[in-house]
């Protein structure tokens, strides 16, 4: 939707998009200037595969302030974003026919990479009732012996859900008790909403020694394209992952791992002026539409993303949510993302991370079409 959104952008038309997965906002200059010294102080070759150390260093400093957990170098491997480090996770962790469990909606990378490892997505659904969490007893009815690994993703991107700490505790146990990995994927950990986010590896060394954490610089400090991603996992799986990367992409890009090093350690009011604006930017949102007759949504707890039930407007000839969003963009010129690829059909995701003007604009041009279509 995004590059159809472009497409017709070029075109001349004023497309506004609420498609894509990323701040609006620009890297923060601090960490732009550590890059560019970093070019300039040589940091233009080959470097450990796992990292560059001071990045590394940088990791270990983060996950004891922020995350609330120790560990060692050996844990760390730096790849190019967190979806790289995902990717290799499932790589070194599957064979063939091994099921992960999913938590629908999610964000569909998820479900291509454990088929691209070899294994096999099982799906357990969540709804807004329940703030888009499963219950642990899902979970546990989803085992089978076949049961290798589970992905949790909170804050969530579709759905702003967020696990409060006693969940997550509870699927911890689930974890020990079936053996099970967790694989945390944490990257919207900073964007939170009236939440605290609790990373499942702080709960102690007997759910760290199964669980490999997924963060990144991308979302919280606005740099998804410099390509930084990092998993902390325990030290046999960290080696078998630095190994697969050796012979895959060797490491992350040098001089963009000094930036990267250079946000982990930057004072927090650095992006505190983003999180402010994105919290402004959902209240605003969230009030223009639940104006919007036949509309419904739960406050996000988390990320960036409004997650809209839009069922009541899916009757005649726009009967799914893939038609209503490409009508919406022919028509309203307005690039939303159908829930069907988050595998949560009868929704629309809208990004808010998009400047207020094009949100209230949006959100009166998604009104009007709405009414027109019902
Ligand atoms: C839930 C989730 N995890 C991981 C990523 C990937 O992050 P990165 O840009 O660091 O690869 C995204 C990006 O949209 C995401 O939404």
């Amino acid at each position: 939707m995004t590059a159809k959104a472009r497409e017709m952008q070029a075109e001349g038309i004023n497309v506004l998009s609420f498609a894509a997965g990323e701040p609006d906002f620009n890297t923060p200059e601090p960490i732009i200037e550590a890059a560019k010294k970093a070019l300039d102080d040589g940091f233009t070759k080959y470097c450990p595969s796992r990292g560059l150390p001071l990045l590394v260093e940088a990791i270990q400093r983060k996950t004891a302030r922020e995350n609330k957990f120790n560990c060692e170098k050996n844990q760390i491997v730096v790849s190019c974003g967190a979806k790289h480090s995902i990717f290799n996770t499932l790589q070194v962790l599957l064979n063939e026919g091994d099921e992960v469990l999913l938590f629908a909606p999610f964000w569909m990378t998820y479900a291509d990479q454990v088929i691209l490892a070899g294994g096999k997505p099982v799906i357990i659904p969540t709804t807004a009732e329940t703030g888009y969490c499963p219950h642990p007893d899902q979970i546990k009815a989803a085992i089978t012996p076949r049961t290798r690994a589970m992905i949790c993703n909170t804050p969530s991107n579709p759905t702003g859900g967020a696990w409060d700490r006693n969940l997550i505790k509870e699927v911890a146990a689930i974890a020990i008790r079936h053996n099970l990995t967790i694989i945390s994927d944490e990257i919207y950990e900073n964007l939170i909403y009236d939440h605290e986010h609790t990373s499942f590896a702080s709960l102690g060394k007997e759910v760290a020694s199964r669980t490999i954490t997924i963060l990144g610089v991308s979302k919280t400090y606005s740099m998804t394209g410099w390509r930084i991603g990092f998993a902390i996992a325990p030290p046999e799986i960290a080696t078998a992952m630095a190994n697969y990367q050796d012979q895959v992409t060797s490491n992350a890009t040098t001089f963009a791992q000094v930036g990267a090093a250079a946000a982990l350690d930057s004072d927090p009011a650095l992006i505190s002026g983003m999180v402010q604006a994105f919290t402004e930017r959902r209240q605003l949102g969230l009030g223009l539409i639940r104006q919007i007759p036949g509309l419904s949504v739960t406050d996000p707890k988390g990320a960036f993303y409004f997650y809209i039930n839009v069922e009541n407007h899916l009757t005649g000839k726009i009967n799914n949510d893939i038609d209503l969003a490409n009508h919406l963009l022919e028509n309203a010129h307005i690039a939303t993302v159908p829930g069907t690829v988050f595998h949560g059909p009868g929704h629309l995701r809208l990004s808010y991370a998009t400047n207020p003007n094009t949100i209230t604009e949006g959100l009166a041009r998604l009104q009007t079409a709405l009414a027109d279509i019902t």
